[in-house]
């Protein structure tokens, strides 16, 4: 079915954007990104007339578009306005555009956006540099694999993952789905905690490919979801995004934010907070990333998760602690797992084993403790097992072995006295 009048708002905002567009210098690098943009999705007069889906998806990309490019504008007019500063004689447009809560709103209502930043940025603008790195398309591949969890994940990781696997030699379907309950039970049991946290907003970092952000704002109307990872990541992550919400209709959608973090510089976690409402509860999510960090690296991002969590009233941290104690745990449930994960650490180039700051779960508290971050509660692994769906039988009693005692750890600031 077609919508003739919407069809029509959408060619007059594609004119309207492509007129603001060309007010900006030849020399500005972000006139060829917002041209290149409006390619993709603009509507023009002699094209054939859309689905009403494909319309309205459209115009919700076509507006975050105008979105962007008026700041882009709006700074250029007035750069002392990076920042916060408000200038007392600035318009009321413009103040407005720089109060967060305006911004939000304006998120708000377009549903969708990308940090500007991540659009253009020349020292990241390299296609032949492949950001996801094999762990990265490993996990979601095995993540992938449970079809009840309808995962919208991007083709070419899928076919880029399964060939990483069969070259680590894990071809064995057992040992991939027995691999698998380790990422898929991680990634329902951190929604579970999130969930039971009632936050209207999340932040997640070092998201990778990782479905969540898109599912959640997907499945909850109302709520801010700020994802984000280091930006050479992000920036081909918030397209793959942006392609997959134009192919889709969602009436009814949560917000979505794409942007660039590095956990390891506080300014940088610091900055984010400003895509968010700090008057209004928050769950902060890691998944999968904390393995990696050695002694100094923990220290580095424990010191910026307390300051993060003080910024809050009310902030809770969801993420996936594994200790030596939990490594031993998996090596010994099955030689094949034990295999095919040690192979996966060899390819990060890390000693992931032997780095690892925690003997245990009493260690991880006496760090948390050390940064005045404290354990709320504790949601087992072996609490979604259950759920969990393969082409071929993989008995209870294996998965749950799998699993062991590890657990989502949910970790709140120390009441200060
Ligand atoms: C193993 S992947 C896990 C990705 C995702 N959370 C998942 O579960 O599929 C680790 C991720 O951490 C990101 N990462 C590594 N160092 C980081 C840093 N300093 N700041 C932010 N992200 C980082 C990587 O880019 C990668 O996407």
């Amino acid at each position: 079915m077609t919508d003739l009048n919407l069809q029509n708002e959408a060619i007059q905002l594609s004119e309207k954007i492509r007129g603001n567009i060309d007010g900006l210098k030849e020399e500005d690098p972000l006139k060829t990104w917002f041209n290149i943009e409006l390619d993709m999705i603009g509507v023009g007069k002699e094209d054939a007339a859309l689905s009403l889906d494909e319309a309205n998806a459209r115009m919700r990309a076509l507006n975050q578009l105008l979105h962007l490019v008026f700041k882009h504008r709006l700074r250029l007019q007035n750069p002392s306005l990076i920042g916060m500063q408000v200038d007392h004689n600035a318009s009321l447009l413009t103040v407005e555009a720089t109060v967060p809560s305006n911004v939000l709103e304006s998120a708000r209502n377009l549903r969708f956006s990308i940090e500007p930043a991540l659009l253009h940025d020349p020292t990241q603008d390299n296609e032949q540099f492949d950001p996801v790195s094999p762990t990265a398309k490993i996990v979601g591949y095995l993540r992938g694999m449970d079809r009840t969890l309808g995962l919208v994940e991007a083709g070419r990781f899928k076919a880029e993952g399964e060939e990483l696997l069969s070259k680590a030699g894990i071809d064995d379907p057992l040992t991939r789905a027995s691999m698998a309950v380790l990422f898929q039970s991680r990634y329902r049991t951190i929604n579970a905690a999130i969930a039971s946290s009632e936050t209207p907003q999340v932040v997640e970092f070092a998201s990778g490919i990782s479905p969540r952000g898109l599912q959640w704002s997907q499945m909850s109307p109302g709520t801010i979801y700020v994802e984000s990872d280091l930006p050479q990541l992000m920036i081909h992550k918030a397209k793959l995004i942006r392609n997959t919400l134009m192919e889709s209709s969602h009436e009814s959608r949560g917000v979505l934010h794409c942007c660039s973090v590095d956990v390891l510089d506080r300014q940088s976690v610091l900055d984010c907070l400003g895509s968010l409402n700090a008057d209004m509860s928050v769950s902060v999510v890691t998944e999968g990333l904390l393995l990696y960090f050695g002694e100094q690296e923990m220290r580095q991002f424990l010191s910026n998760m307390r300051a993060l969590l003080h910024e809050f009233e009310d902030a809770v941290w969801v993420t996936d602690f594994v200790a030596k104690q939990n490594l031993q745990e998996l090596f010994a449930s099955d030689p094949g797992v034990a295999r095919g994960v040690k192979q996966v650490f060899s390819m990060t180039g890390r000693s992931v084993v032997p780095s690892n700051p925690f003997e245990d779960d009493s260690s991880v508290e006496a760090w948390l403790n050390e940064f005045d971050l404290q354990v709320d509660r504790k949601f087992p692994l072996q609490s979604t097992t259950a759920m969990l769906n393969f082409d071929v039988p993989l008995a209870q009693e294996q998965r749950d072995r799998i699993v062991g005692s590890r657990c989502i750890w949910c970790i709140k600031k120390k009441p200060t006295t």
